[in-house]
């Protein structure tokens, strides 16, 4: 969902502000608001079909799995590459 919205704001961005930059950031930060805005609607929908229907939680929890996935990857775009060499375990990539 995330590349959705990036591809959506790219595609709609406007074609110039006079300093030829657009802001990522925001566009990243925006995506992250929705991707959480949908964690939390799984997640009232976990919370209302407990015990009412299997099909339905398991299609919330599978729903929050790959939410949490993308928030988690939005939040590895936000961060400075410093911060990412910091929290990464293994051998750096060099190329
Ligand atoms: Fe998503």
């Amino acid at each position: 969902m995330a590349l959705f919205f990036i591809q959506y704001y790219l595609y709609h961005l406007p074609k110039g502000d006079g300093t030829g930059r657009h802001n990522i950031r925001t566009i990243l930060e925006e995506s992250l608001e929705h991707e959480k805005q949908g964690l939390v609607l799984y997640h009232q929908l976990l919370h209302h079909s407990e015990k009412k229907s299997v099909l339905v939680e398991d299609f919330a929890r599978k729903m929050i799995d790959e939410e949490e996935i993308h928030v988690g990857e939005i939040y590895k775009m936000l961060m400075s590459p410093e911060t990412l060499q910091e929290r990464y375990v293994g051998p750096w990539p060099t190329k």
